[in-house]
C-alpha cells in the first residue's frame, strides 16, 4: 500500500527476526510504513527476513534489548524473547533479563519519544490454569520456582512494567495475551508441538506424545494473530489490554497427531513419553473481549493453518544445511555462532 509521508510511522518491532516478529514486519511494510527489525537472532534468523533486503522501507538492527536502544521511532512493538520450552530453559537467566531488562528498555525508549508500545505477553502468565477457558481477569496460577518460571515470572513481571509505566507515567501501552500460534517459519527445531510433529512426519518418524495425548490445547494462526496484534495496536487509547488473541477452537494432543499424520500421509506412527514437568492440562483462551473491543476473531481453520505449515517445513526440509537450531552459549550473551549465511 502506498502511504502519504505523514500517514506513514517509523516502527520498531523487537524480536522481528523471529517467527511472528517476520510476519508482523510483512504486514506493517504492506500496509505501507518503515519498519526497523531489532533482533540478536538468539533463536531468530536471518533467514526470516532476507525476503525484505533491498526494501527502502526495511531495516535490521542487531541489538539485544537487555541494553538500552537509542532510535527514533512512532509505534514500538516489544516481541523479542525466546518463546518455546527448549530455548526459554537453555539459558533462564537471560530469559528473565530479556523479559524484564527488555521490558524497561522498551518502556524506556517508549516514555522518550512519548510513543505507543505493545508488549507480547502470553498465556503462559495464566500458568497451569484452575479455571477454563482463561478470561483476563484470571490471575493465574504460576509456579515461581520451577523450570518454566523463568518465562512465566519474566513476563508477568513485563505487564507489571508496562502498566506502572502506564499510571506512573501516562504512556500509551498495549498488552496482548498470546495463545499458541503456529505457521511458516516456526523453528523446525524449537520442540514446539506443532513444529515437532510435522518435522517428524515429514520424515517418517514416529510423533512424540507427552503423557497420554488427551491434553488440549488451542491453536491460532499466524496471519490471525497478527491481524489481532495490530488491531489492538491501532484501537482507541483506551483500550491497553491486556487482551488475549488466540484461537478458542480446542484440540486434544493425540487429535492433532491424527491430523498431521492425515495431511502428511506419515507411515511413522505415534510414540509416547512421560509429560514434562509443569505442563499445563489445558489452556484455551475467552477472547470476548477481542471480539468485543477489537472486532476480532481467528478465521483459519485447523486443517488450512496445517496445510500451509506443512508446505513450509517440506520446502524447508529440503534445504537441511540453510535452517539450523541456533548455537545457543550458557551464561554468555546469547548470540548465535552460527554465521549469517548458514542460517
Ligand atoms: N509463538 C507463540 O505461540 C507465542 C505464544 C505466546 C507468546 N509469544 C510471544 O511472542 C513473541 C515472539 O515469539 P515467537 O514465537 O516469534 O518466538 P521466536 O523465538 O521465533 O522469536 C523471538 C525473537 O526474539 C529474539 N530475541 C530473543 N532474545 C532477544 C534479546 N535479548 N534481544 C533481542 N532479540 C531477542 C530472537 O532472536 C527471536 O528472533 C515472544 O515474546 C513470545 O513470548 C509467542
Amino acid at each position: 500500500m502506498a502511504r502519504l509521508y505523514d500517514s506513514r510511522k517509523r516502527i520498531v518491532v523487537t524480536g522481528g527476526a523471529g517467527f511472528l516478529g517476520s510476519h508482523l514486519i510483512d504486514r506493517l511494510l504492506a500496509d505501507g510504513h518503515e519498519v526497523l527489525c531489532v533482533d540478536n537472532l538468539f533463536t531468530g534468523t536471518k533467514r526470516n527476513i532476507e525476503h525484505l533486503s533491498g526494501q527502502p522501507l526495511f531495516e535490521f538492527m542487531r541489538h539485544d534489548v537487555t541494553f538500552p536502544l537509542y532510535v527514533e521511532a512512532d509505534e514500538i512493538y516489544n516481541l523479542a524473547c525466546p518463546a518455546s520450552p527448549i530455548h526459554y530453559q537453555h539459558d533462564p537467566v537471560q530469559t528473565t533479563k530479556t523479559s524484564v531488562h527488555g521490558a524497561i528498555n522498551m518502556l524506556g525508549l517508549a516514555k522518550r519519544l512519548k510513543c505507543r508500545i505493545l508488549q507480547a505477553s502470553t498465556s503462559e502468565v495464566y500458568g497451569d490454569p484452575e479455571v477454563h477457558p482463561q478470561r483476563e481477569d484470571y490471575w493465574g496460577k504460576v509456579n515461581p520456582i520451577g523450570v518454566r518460571s523463568c518465562y512465566d515470572e519474566g513476563k508477568r513481571c513485563a505487564e507489571t512494567l508496562f502498566f506502572d509505566y502506564h499510571r506512573q507515567n501516562g504512556l500509551e501501552i498495549k498488552v496482548a495475551r498470546i495463545f499458541n500460534t503456529y505457521g511458516p517459519r516456526m523453528h523446525p527445531a524449537d520442540g514446539r508441538v506443532v513444529s515437532n510433529f510435522i518435522v517428524q512426519a515429514l520424515k517418517n518418524e514416529p510423533i512424540t506424545i507427552y503423557g497420554d495425548g488427551s491434553q488440549t490445547r488451542s491453536f491460532c494462526y499466524v496471519d490471525d494473530l497478527i491481524d489481532g496484534l495490530v488491531k489492538l495496536m491501532d484501537s482507541p487509547a483506551d483500550f491497553i489490554g491486556p487482551v488475549n488473541i488466540g484461537n478458542p477452537n480446542e484440540f486434544t494432543i493425540r487429535e492433532l497427531a491424527e491430523k498431521v499424520i492425515a495431511l502428511t500421509g506419515s507411515k511413522g506412527g505415534l510414540v509416547m513419553e512421560p509429560l514434562p514437568q509443569d505442563d499445563p492440562r489445558q489452556r484455551r483462551p475467552d477472547i470476548t473481549l477481542a471480539r468485543d473491543r477489537l472486532g476480532w476473531a481467528p478465521k483459519t481453520q485447523l486443517d488450512e493453518g496445517l496445510k500451509a505449515t506443512i508446505g513450509y517445513f517440506r520446502s524447508t526440509l529440503a534445504q537441511p544445511s540453510r535452517r539450523r537450531a541456533p548455537a545457543m552459549r550458557a551464561g554468555a550473551a546469547p548470540v548465535s555462532l552460527v554465521p549469517f549465511s548458514a542460517r
